[in-house]
C-alpha cells in the first residue's frame, strides 16, 4: 500500500489526496487521474523541448524496448542481469525500504532488486508505464507508478530510502533541475546513483545506426552530470561500467 503522505503537487508542493478520481491537491482540488493503474501528473500534450521528443519517441517504441535491449545484452554483456547489476549493485536496499527509480521505463531494473522493498517509480512516457503495468503483472511484482517529468517528482521532500535514475538524464530538458530533484526526495543519508551512457557509446554504436543516430547521435558534448552534483553531497564517485558504455555516479545526501 502507498503512503498517501509523500505525494504531493509538483507545481505547488501542496499535499495530495488519493480519492476514487486520482490524486486530488487538498487545497485547489485539482485532480491527477488514475488511469491505467499509475497516477498521471503530466499531460503529454503540454510537454516541451527535448522531453517532448524523448517522450514521443519512447511512446513509439515501448512495445519493443524491452526486447530489443534483452537482445542487445545478451549479446554484449552475457545477459541483462549481468549488465544491469554493474550499477544496480551500487545500491543499498534493506528489507521494506522505499525506493524510487526516476524514469523507470519498463521497469527492468526492478528485476534485479531485492525483492523486499517497496518500488516506486516514475516516467515521461505513457507507452513505457503501460509495459511496465504488464511486466509486474507477468513478475508477480507489484510497483506504485506515476506518469511526471523527472525534474518535477510529485513526492514531499525527503521521503525516500533510495533514489537512482538509469538511462535517460542525458537528453533531459533539464538534467540538474532532474538531479535537484532525486536529491530533495531523498532522506538524510541516502546513497544515490546515476548511470547513463558515456561518450563511448555514442560515437561508437549510436552515431553508427542511422534511426539511432537521429535521437542519440548528434550531441557531441554529453552534459557534465557530474557538475551537476551540488558540492554538498558526500561521498561522490564516477566510474565507468558496461564495457566503458555507461557511467555510474554514486553520491550520499548529507
Ligand atoms: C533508456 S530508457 C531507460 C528505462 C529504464 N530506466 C531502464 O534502465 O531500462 C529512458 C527512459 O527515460 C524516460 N524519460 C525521458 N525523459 C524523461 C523525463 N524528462 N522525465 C522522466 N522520464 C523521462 C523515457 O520515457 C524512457 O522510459
Amino acid at each position: 500500500m502507498m503512503n498517501a503522505e509523500i505525494l504531493r503537487d509538483p507545481q505547488t508542493m501542496e499535499q495530495l489526496l488519493l480519492e476514487p478520481a486520482g490524486a486530488v491537491n487538498a487545497v485547489s482540488r485539482k485532480i491527477y487521474p488514475k488511469d491505467g493503474g499509475y497516477y498521471s501528473f503530466l499531460e503529454e500534450a503540454a510537454a516541451e523541448g527535448s522531453n517532448k521528443k524523448y517522450m514521443e519517441l519512447y511512446n513509439r517504441i515501448a512495445r519493443f524496448y524491452r526486447l530489443s535491449n534483452k537482445a542487445y545484452f545478451a549479446l554484449k554483456f552475457g545477459g541483462e542481469r549481468s549488465y544491469r547489476q554493474q550499477f544496480l549493485s551500487e545500491l543499498e536496499l534493506l528489507d521494506g525500504q522505499h525506493v524510487l527509480e526516476t524514469s523507470v521505463g519498463s521497469g527492468d531494473n526492478f528485476l534485479y532488486l531485492n525483492a523486499k522493498v517497496q518500488l516506486y517509480g516514475l516516467d515521461i512516457s505513457s507507452g513505457m508505464l503501460k509495459q511496465a503495468m504488464r511486466n509486474l503483472r507477468r513478475w508477480g511484482m507489484t510497483a506504485e507508478l506515476f506518469q511526471g517529468e523527472a525534474e518535477a517528482l510529485p513526492f514531499r521532500d525527503n521521503s525516500f530510502d533510495c533514489v537512482y535514475h538509469v538511462g535517460g538524464i542525458n537528453y533531459f530538458s533539464d538534467p540538474l533541475r532532474a538531479v535537484l530533484e532525486m536529491i530533495r526526495v531523498a532522506k538524510p543519508g541516502t546513497k544515490l546513483m546515476i548511470a547513463d551512457e558515456t561518450e563511448k557509446l555514442v560515437t561508437g554504436t549510436y552515431q553508427k545506426v542511422p534511426v539511432v543516430k537521429e535521437y542519440f547521435g548528434q550531441q557531441k558534448d554529453l552534459p557534465q552530470i557530474m557538475n551537476c552534483i551540488p558540492d554538498a553531497m558526500m561521498e561522490l564517485t564516477y566510474k565507468e561500467v558496461c564495457k566503458g558504455l555507461m557511467y555510474c555516479i554514486t553520491f550520499r545526501k548529507p
